[in-house]
């Protein structure tokens, strides 16, 4: 059955890899092609999506801004300010306020409403941080919310992240450092283990295909056992399938003993600290 949300007018600025991805769950979920519109100057990829999803297109970022329910920030961070400038006098004489919701990694509210010229206490914008596995209908999006924002586009705004993937909301700006080190960089420890994993069954003898493909179906099972058990404790579920003697526990033992969740928390510390380098609150981290 439609949701009530699903008719609502939302446009895109920027038709790149996460707009088409968050276009393409919106049109899967069920939201209806005339009511989505994207613009860009990248004429290619804005023909893509309006040959492939049925979907409005245009060059001019206000072509499409007219009766929109949301309009959504997809450019990169570097051209977010003269998006924002370009958008600011559509917005003081727009009739009724639309919600502005931005994908920007590292931009904050603040800075957002300002180059919207807008008072960042009455502007209903939404800052998130989706990642790169909703090109696959599987994304983890943090959301955070300003005062201004309205229930109806609190659950708007659900709808739209939860057409490709989950949506969690955090009660605080600052809090998108850590949603940035855990899922926004999250795929990336991911495929660095599924990399080991896949290496070292080379190592032991098998064929690089072969192998892949079981380091890639594992984390994937791993990853959805855990998600049906969510009750459960993850150190319960490990058990159950570490028998006493068994060859897990040994496997088990070896990354416990080289601290392989210490050096997760590390990865993660260094990630949130260059986010908050990036964002101008963080001093810069030594690369070595
Ligand atoms: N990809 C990710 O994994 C990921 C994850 C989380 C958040 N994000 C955020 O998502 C945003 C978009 O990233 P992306 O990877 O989708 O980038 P992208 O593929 O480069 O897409 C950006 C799009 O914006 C277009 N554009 C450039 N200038 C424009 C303008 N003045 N008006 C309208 N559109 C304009 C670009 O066109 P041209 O190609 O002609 O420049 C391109 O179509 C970024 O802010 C990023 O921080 C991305």
């Amino acid at each position: 059955m439609m949701s009530t949300q699903q008719d609502k007018r939302i446009h895109f600025i920027g038709a790149g890899n996460m707009a088409g991805a968050m276009l393409r769950g919106l049109v899967s979920s069920g939201f209806k092609p005339g009511s989505l519109s994207c613009s860009s100057p990248a004429e290619a990829e804005t023909k893509r999506l309006v040959d492939e999803l049925g979907i409005s297109a245009s060059a001019d970022n206000l072509e499409y801004l007219r009766d929109c329910d949301a309009i959504v920030l997809g450019v990169k961070p570097q051209i977010l300010q003269s998006v924002c400038q370009e958008l600011a006098p559509f917005l003081a004489s727009a009739d009724r306020q639309p919600i502005v919701i931005s994908i920007a990694a590292g931009t904050t509210t603040q800075s957002i409403s300002s180059w919207l010229k807008q008072d960042p206490d009455l502007l209903p914008l939404v800052r998130s941080m989706p990642n790169t596995p909703a090109q696959v209908g599987m994304g983890a999006s943090g959301l955070f919310a300003t005062a201004a924002v309205k229930p109806d586009q609190k659950a708007l705004t659900q709808e739209i992240f939860e057409a490709f993937g989950i949506a969690v909301w955090v009660e605080d700006e600052s809090q998108l450092h850590a949603v940035t080190a855990l899922s926004g960089s999250g795929p990336a420890y991911v495929f660095e283990f599924i990399k080991g994993l896949a290496d070292a069954g080379v190592s032991l003898g098998l064929q690089p295909d072969v192998s892949r493909q079981l380091a890639e179906a594992t984390v994937a099972g791993a990853a959805k056992l855990c998600a049906v058990s969510h009750d459960e404790e993850i150190a319960g579920l490990q058990r159950k399938v570490m028998s006493p003697g068994g060859t897990t526990e040994q496997g088990v033992r070896v990354l416990q003993s080289e601290e392989l969740t210490a050096t997760v928390r590390r990865a993660m510390e260094a990630a949130r600290d260059q986010s908050l380098y990036l964002a101008g609150e963080g001093p810069a981290l030594a690369k070595n």
